[in-house]
């Protein structure tokens, strides 16, 4: 590649979005990111991410043959369809593409029709909350309402009693107006694990199996969050289990893409739990995870630009891909309140300067005020990432390190990367 097509655009504006430019950096790429936050290098704050006349002159300004596209509501407007026919490659799939994580009832029926192994569930329209209601009365409130469209991680809904469960079918008609569609699910245990992997819709890459943290409080309690934390690898994660994920996730995942003739370059993420009767899909997401992003491509030896160039040129089934060792956590540093609405953000941030070098630090919502201070923006404001030869050295060192930054009402989940080990059944 010549150095004029190192060129990259990036879209988004989160810590996701932060690593992903910092990683295709390394990879000796230049990158702009649209519209970046006051932590990413070359944000350009003017113009969004779903302004798609003002990305594309802002690719022909500057030589850039490459979007890579961080968040989903992008690729669900369909970015990668605009730029169908003009020179600009697009690494994020199509807007048929992204209906697997767009459309929670969508992506359910082409896990059915692709023999993928996922939950049981029951399709509703609005207008059938009272049916809803029967179904989960009957499966004794054991079920997760999920709403049908993007809700940043907040749609759903897991229930352990019937009244928890006629309180979500409540709370989903209070939220939305018009039709909309809904699933029930039955209800899973065991361990989650997402993975994460580089695909040009034929083959796929994987990057090492991580670990989110979703919910607000240790232990996992509290409300459903984007994120609290993230590591990676997953100690447990061992061959056995991703051989069964390869074949009753993955592969049929492939073979559907295929058989349905996605135009799918990019990011495809398996949300996935370890059931005692084997692996089952909870959803996919057709982008990077976020808060996963940021210990994973830390965690990747291999060039990130090489592996894109490789889902364009088709040569991914011949590109391996390298992870560095030992053990990678990252805690997000949120204002206090999220995931709520109503918070309060615009604190000065202190303490970034004297982190120890070896931690990054990927900033998820932040912005200098008038007087040029770094302020928080958001709910997830940093995300700081450690590494160590264990994964309980790498826990210690990013908490220590952590501990340095503040700002108003900072608030950090205290668990990140301190599951107990789980019992999983081995006879799938
Ligand atoms: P999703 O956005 O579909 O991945 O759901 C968000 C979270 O809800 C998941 O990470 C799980 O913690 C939980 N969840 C989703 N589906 C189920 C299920 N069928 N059983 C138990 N928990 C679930
Ligand atoms: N970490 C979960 C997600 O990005 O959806």
């Amino acid at each position: 590649m010549s150095p004029s097509n190192k060129s990259i655009v990036l879209l988004g504006g989160g810590a996701r979005e932060h690593a992903l430019a910092w990683k295709l950096t390394q990879d000796g790429a230049s990158v702009h990111v649209l519209p970046g936050n006051a932590g990413i290098p070359n944000s350009h704050p003017h113009i969004s991410a779903l302004d798609f006349p003002a990305i594309k002159s802002f690719c022909e300004e500057h030589g850039a043959k490459l979007l890579v596209v961080g968040p989903e509501a992008p690729l669900a407007a369909g970015v990668a369809d605009y730029f169908v026919g003009s020179d600009i490659r697009v690494f994020g799939p199509g807007r048929a593409g992204a209906t697997l994580e767009s459309s929670k009832v969508w992506s359910k029926n082409f896990m059915r029709r692709h023999g993928v192994a996922t939950a049981m569930s029951w399709q509703f329209r609005s207008d059938k909350l009272a049916e809803a209601r029967a179904k989960a009365t009957e499966l004794d409130g054991q079920v997760v309402v999920k709403f049908d469209g993007l809700a940043a991680g907040k749609g759903v809904y897991v229930c352990s009693s019937i009244e928890e469960a006629h309180a979500a079918l409540d709370d989903l008609e209070a939220q939305h107006s018009g039709w909309f569609s809904f699933l029930l699910e039955a209800k899973l245990s065991g361990p989650e694990i997402s993975i994460i992997g580089i695909t040009d819709g034929t083959a796929i890459r994987l990057l090492a199996p991580s670990q989110d943290h979703k919910q607000l409080l240790a232990g996992d309690q509290g409300p459903n969050t984007g994120g609290m934390g993230a590591y990676c690898p997953v100690p447990f994660a061992d061959d056995n289990i991703l051989a069964a994920i390869r074949t009753q996730i993955i592969d049929p995942t492939l073979e559907g893409i295929q058989a349905e003739q996605f135009d799918f370059r990019g990011f495809l993420y398996f949300g996935i739990m370890l059931t005692p009767q084997g692996p089952k899909l909870l959803e996919y997401n057709a982008r990077l995870g976020d808060p996963e992003a940021e210990v994973l491509l830390p965690a990747l030896q291999s060039s990130l630009l090489e592996l894109v160039e490789a889902t364009f040129a088709g040569t991914l089934a011949q590109t391996t891909v390298r992870q560095r060792p030992g053990h990678y956590v990252g805690v997000v540093l949120a204002s206090g309140g999220y995931p709520a609405s109503g918070f309060a953000t615009g604190f000065p941030i202190s303490g970034l300067a004297e982190l120890h070098p070896g931690i990054l630090a990927f900033h998820g919502a932040t912005r200098r005020n008038d007087a040029g201070e770094l302020t928080t923006n958001g709910g997830r404001v940093l995300v700081l990432v450690g590494h160590g030869a264990e994964l309980e050295d790498a826990v210690q060192y990013v908490y220590r390190e952590a501990a340095r930054v503040n700002f108003q009402d900072v608030y950090i989940r205290t668990d990140i990367g301190q599951r107990p080990e789980p019992v999983l059944a081995t006879n799938w």
